[in-house]
């Protein structure tokens, strides 16, 4: 039998992810680290990439502020490749059925667990006693939910969501034991060589929304000016040797990773080709590269933007596609948990 067209989508296996509305952009490290993979993956799974804006309110924020990045990684997403048509593409707090099923994760999972996870303990020692909140404490459990919500079978991620997978996944096996089969245990896809982009003046730090030094961090939406800038004055060591060698060459390796993935040449190849080269030949042919890359990517962005009823128009209609999963899932939630069915009044 020939497989049509048709057919395909209930054969394919599920990618699940998003990235949170904290930063008027997305940074390089979101993009390599995963955006990209999901553009890449999208032809050959069942694509739900989602904005998580409830995860956004577990630190400070402001509403205005919030609802424009809110579009604005909308807008990025479908820029960097992601076709709002092909996958499902929506925002988390227009399904309610993550927070309703992140409430029922809470109720399995142990205070203990919770507190082992390291970005809790790292943002609530950041952020002080004061300000952290219950909402930052139940993070992860919302995560879950995100995931389990739609049956994913894939995470495509970047190093740091690895603990999250992993108590989501123990969370299903949980559930999975104690109310019957309910959830598929998702696994996390990090791919090993672009996990992980470093903050360019700190190499030994990831590079995020909120680094530390601003000139650590490439936004994609930065004028192409200032990101050759931060390129040329990122930091390297006192060796002149041109090599991948994360260990003793943190600022270099990470400048190699970068080029690598945005030329499409190998780290080899890349390393071949500076040969006897001096760290600033590296410096200016790679903020070249990254400002033809980025610049496409920036006007496409800023075009979307220009039309916001349309961006939202798309995210009304990817969110009732997921609606019509997650309501599913969370039905048979329910039901397992001996919650009395909703008759009609
Ligand atoms: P967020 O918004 O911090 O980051 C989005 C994605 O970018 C990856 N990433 C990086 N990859 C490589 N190098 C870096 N320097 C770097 N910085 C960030 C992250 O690993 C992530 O894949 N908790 C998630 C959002 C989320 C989610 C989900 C993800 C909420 N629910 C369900 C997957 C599935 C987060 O904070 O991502």
């Amino acid at each position: 039998m020939t497989i049509t067209e048709s057919q395909q989508p209930a054969d394919r296996q599920r990618i699940l992810s998003g990235a949170k509305p904290t930063a008027d952009s997305l940074h390089l490290g979101n993009y390599i680290g995963a955006v990209r993979n999901w553009a890449e993956m999208q032809s050959s799974y069942d694509a739900v990439i989602f904005i998580p804006d409830l995860h956004a309110v577990t630190v400070d924020f402001d509403p205005t502020t919030l609802a424009r990045r809110t579009r604005t990684v909308a807008a990025q997403y479908i820029a960097a490749g992601i076709d709002p048509e092909e996958s499902t593409f929506f925002v988390q707090s227009h399904v309610p059925e993550h927070a309703q099923l992140a409430w029922a994760l809470n109720c399995i999972t142990g205070f203990g667990e919770a507190s082992r996870m390291t970005q809790f303990k790292d943002k609530s020692a950041k952020q002080g006693t004061d300000s952290t909140t219950l909402g930052l404490f139940a993070y992860p459990t919302l995560m879950a939910a995100d995931i389990l919500l739609y049956q994913a079978d894939l995470v495509p991620v970047g190093e740091d969501q690895r603990q999250h997978l992993e108590l989501t996944r123990n969370l299903a096996q949980r559930f999975n034991t104690r109310f019957g089969e309910t959830f598929t245990v998702p696994e996390a896809t990090i791919l090993r060589d672009t996990a992980k982009i470093y903050d360019l003046q700190n190499p030994t730090a990831k590079m995020s929304k909120t680094g530390e030094s601003v000139n650590g961090t490439i936004q994609l939406l930065d004028d192409p000016g200032v990101t050759a800038k931060r390129i040329k004055s990122a930091v390297t060591d006192d060796d002149t040797e041109i090599r991948f060698d994360e260990q003793n060459k943190p600022g270099i390796s990470n400048l190699l990773t970068i080029y690598s993935v945005i030329s499409g040449k190998t780290i080899a190849e890349l390393e071949a080709d500076y040969a006897g080269r001096m760290y600033g030949h590296l410096k200016v042919d790679l903020a070249d590269v990254l400002v033809e890359f980025v610049t496409p990517l920036r006007n496409r962005t800023n075009e979307l933007l220009a039309d916001p009823a349309e961006l939202d128009r798309l995210l009304a209609q990817g969110a009732a596609k997921a609606r019509g999963i997650a309501a599913t899932t969370l039905g048979t939630v329910y039901d397992r948990m001996g919650f009395l069915p909703r008759k009609q009044a």
